[in-house]
């Protein structure tokens, strides 16, 4: 009998190296014993040299399937796999038989670990560890997945949260993030981890996308099963939540429609009196104003407003759309996908994000609700025009010598022209007091581009930004000059 123990990292290509090697030196499924780490290992087989086989050729079906199956919690898996393998070196076609209890079984193993893993990716809840005002924040979550899936998982975490350091930790192994790699160790004990700020606006946002007329109590314990409620800290109010379902929904029914078709705000828009300017404040002031907002309906479904940060003396103020999803939840803007782009192009072009005050046109985050995900909405121009307000009053605040004005929403704030970008991009426009306003693509927008299309797209946003900062360079070298 032949012993395989697998090493805990890197269990996939580790199997897939030896099962290729076992296959290619012809050594059948019943003469070799499969270990996932020493701790599993069986004493009484006979670790052995390892084979040296020749070149086989695996499905891409089986290979998929295995790279799944490898991270299920049953101790056959291994072995399941290899008989697998062998039995397709016999009969090629085995694999699309539906019938065979074996393959019935690993897909169902595959599912299961797709399962968990999914799980995995809506129910983590990261806590911050860290200092809050170091340049990258750090944070940490426990999870105690179904499977052994932390390695197959971590890939998402990295992409999605990859503007902060992080920490998984997990029964059987701890991940963490440093910005540039995943790093897998042994598996720590439950580390204590200090409630978070975070919690309760996760528990606010959790409150507002939950929909009492969609409620459906058997759904919603089959996507959220109790198992994970324990580490959730938005758990406590599903009960309440439940309960109050059947006399929201019924008060949701009576109150309908609240808004007014777009078309109709649009007239209404027009026959308003114009507003008095935006009063100069101070930051303390902005920010107190816009958490009781009610200027147009977006608050309602928002997590909370996202003002603009920076420097106040900065010579350079950016300007989006509205936050998204990660910037309703984290109320900073420019922290996700697009800020990311954003952050990457800036630095080639030479601009420093920290010299530049960054804002949106709009403060509250407009999305539709798609099952668990909010799909981003353009602000409409009633929604631009009411949130211009907060807009100018930052611009007091600020006083910048130019604005970038990033997509048509900002640029239609700042210039009152809703043109497309197309036909506009790179040309110095200006604000109705005069301040020299550059319009230029939004990074959503390249992000959106298909491949080919990003590049020259891409270019020529970094152009563009590297011709604000020579601007604004210009402007404060004659400041100094002036001033010497
Ligand atoms: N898009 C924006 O326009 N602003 C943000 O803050 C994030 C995404």
């Amino acid at each position: 009998m032949r012993r395989v123990v697998l090493p805990e990292i890197g269990t996939f290509e580790a199997w897939r190296d030896e099962a290729r090697a076992l296959l290619g030196a012809g050594v059948p499924p019943e003469e070799v014993l499969w270990h996932r780490g020493a701790a599993e290992a069986d004493l009484f087989a006979e670790a052995l040299p390892p084979v040296r086989g020749g070149a086989v050729t695996v499905p891409k079906g089986f290979v998929d399937l295995a790279r799944l199956v490898v991270w299920h919690r049953d101790p056959e898996r291994f072995a399941r796999l290899y008989g697998l393998l062998w039995a397709l070196g016999h009969s090629r076609g085995l694999l699309e038989d539906r019938g065979d209890p074996r393959i019935d079984r690993l897909r169902r193993m595959a599912k299961e670990v797709s399962r968990d893993r999914h799980k995995m990716t809506a129910f983590v809840r990261f806590r911050e560890i860290g200092d809050p005002a170091a340049t990258r924040r750090r944070f940490a979550a426990w999870f105690e997945p179904s499977h052994y899936i932390l390695e197959l998982t971590a890939p998402f975490f990295a992409k999605r949260f990859g503007d902060m350091d992080w920490s998984i930790f997990t029964p059987d192994l701890t991940a963490h993030f440093d910005g540039f790699e995943i790093r897998f160790a042994p598996p720590e004990a439950r580390p204590e981890l200090p409630d978070d700020a975070a919690e309760e606006l996760w528990r606010t946002y959790f409150r507002n996308i939950f929909n009492p007329a969609r409620l459906k109590i058997g759904a919603m314990q089959a996507e959220m099963p109790k198992k994970y409620w324990r580490n959730l800290p938005e758990a406590p109010l599903i009960p309440e939540l439940i309960a109050e379902a059947q006399s929201r929904a019924q008060a949701m029914g009576e109150a309908a429609p609240s808004l007014p078709p777009i078309r109709a705000e649009r007239i209404t828009e027009r026959l308003r009196a114009p507003e008095a300017p935006a009063p100069v404040g101070d930051r303390d002031a902005l920010l107190s104003g816009l958490a009781g907002c009610r200027r147009c309906p977006l608050w309602q479904n928002a997590t909370q407003p996202v003002a603009g940060e920076g420097p106040l003396d900065a010579p350079l103020m950016i300007v989006g759309e509205q936050p998204g999803d990660q910037e309703d939840l984290a109320g900073r803007p420019f922290v996700g996908p697009a800020g990311q782009l954003f952050d990457t192009v800036a630095a080639r072009a030479g601009l420093k994000r920290d010299r530049a005050y960054v804002t949106n046109a709009v403060k509250h985050f407009k999305f539709a609700p798609r099952g668990k995900r909010r799909l981003h909405q353009s602000p409409n121009s009633g929604e631009i025009a009411h949130c211009r307000w907060w807009l100018d009053m930052e611009r007091q605040l600020v006083r910048p010598k130019l604005i970038v004005a990033m997509g048509a929403s900002a640029a239609e704030s700042l210039t009152g022209d809703s043109r497309r970008i197309g036909t506009r991009r790179g040309a110095l426009e200006h604000a109705p007091d005069g301040t020299p306003v550059m319009v230029t693509w939004h990074p959503s927008y390249l992000l959106r581009l298909p491949e080919g299309a990003r590049s020259a797209a891409e270019a020529a946003f970094e152009a563009d930004l590297r011709r604000a900062a020579a601007l604004v360079a210009q402007g404060e070298g004659a400041a100094d000059t002036k001033g010497a």
